[in-house]
């Protein structure tokens, strides 16, 4: 996994047609055969197997926004990762904020859908990401810049060790990529800084080395939040910034590709 990485979350968005006619656009407009990066569509469950067929022939993945940690059984409504597979997913995003903070997932139930998911063959993209009231605090309270720093990156620390501890090194670099979502940066047009950027991918990538010395350096590391194509270009240019997790603008096949393009250059 070697290449940037683009994936379109498209949320709860778009019927059918709609979707057809998007994964379709998007397939013609970069060709079949593109691979400059790797492309990961994410759609709803409900379409999964629209945007399936929208993409094949093409180099693009398939993804699902969620998954659940059961193999089978008395679980109504939820989708394990064998039937993701079987409908031609090979990512599943997990952690997202939105469902941390308006469904209540815990870190627990993050761990074992990551768990479940890796260990049935889907690589996963694990979000993480501080609240505005929890970079607010960490400027405001902190007396120096290394409490500032430790408040600040204490949330994402939570989160990723958590999520990931004890886990099989090689596991962690095949089958897991960081997607860094400032939550207050999410579907806001509030974008985060450069240096803002650069801190905590930094910080990211230096506890995922301690915590997996030999290939923790090779775990992806995605932006997101408010991502557009006017800003990409910034966004790619900053330190440990190997890719990123698109929302809104995902949503529409020309800015979606003006984006992609940036990206694979
Ligand atoms: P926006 O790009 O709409 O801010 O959404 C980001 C996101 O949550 C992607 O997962």
């Amino acid at each position: 996994m070697d290449k940037k990485l683009v994936v379109g979350n498209w949320k709860m968005n778009l019927l059918r047609e709609e979707a057809l006619e998007l994964s379709g656009a998007i397939v013609s407009l970069l060709g079949e055969d593109y691979d400059a990066c790797q492309v990961v569509l994410v759609p709803p469950y409900t379409v999964l197997d629209v945007v399936r067929r929208g993409i094949s022939g093409s180099n693009i993945d398939l993804g699902a926004q969620n998954v659940f940690s059961r193999m089978s059984g008395a679980f109504t409504g939820e989708v394990s990762a064998p039937m993701l597979l079987d409908a031609g997913c090979s990512w599943a995003i997990v952690g997202h904020s939105e469902r941390r903070h308006i469904i209540g997932e815990t870190d627990e139930q993050i761990r074992e859908k990551l768990l479940l998911s890796i260990s049935c063959g889907l690589k996963v993209i694990l979000c993480v990401g501080e609240t505005e009231v929890q970079r607010e605090e960490a400027i405001r309270e902190s007396e120096d810049i290394s409490t500032r720093k430790e408040m600040l990156f204490s949330p994402i620390k939570t989160q990723i060790k958590n999520a990931l501890h004890d886990l099989d090194e090689e596991r962690i670099s095949e089958d897991i990529v960081i997607a860094y979502e400032p939550v207050w940066a999410i579907g806001t047009g509030k974008n985060a800084t450069s240096s803002e950027i650069a801190e905590i991918h930094g910080y990211i990538r230096e506890l995922l080395t301690e915590m997996f010395p030999r290939l923790g350096d090779s775990v992806k590391i995605l932006y997101g939040g408010s991502v557009k194509t006017g800003n990409i270009k910034r966004i790619m240019s900053v330190d440990e910034v190997d890719g990123v997790l698109v929302g809104g603008e995902s949503l529409s096949a020309d800015s979606f590709f003006r984006i992609i393009k940036s990206v694979g250059v």
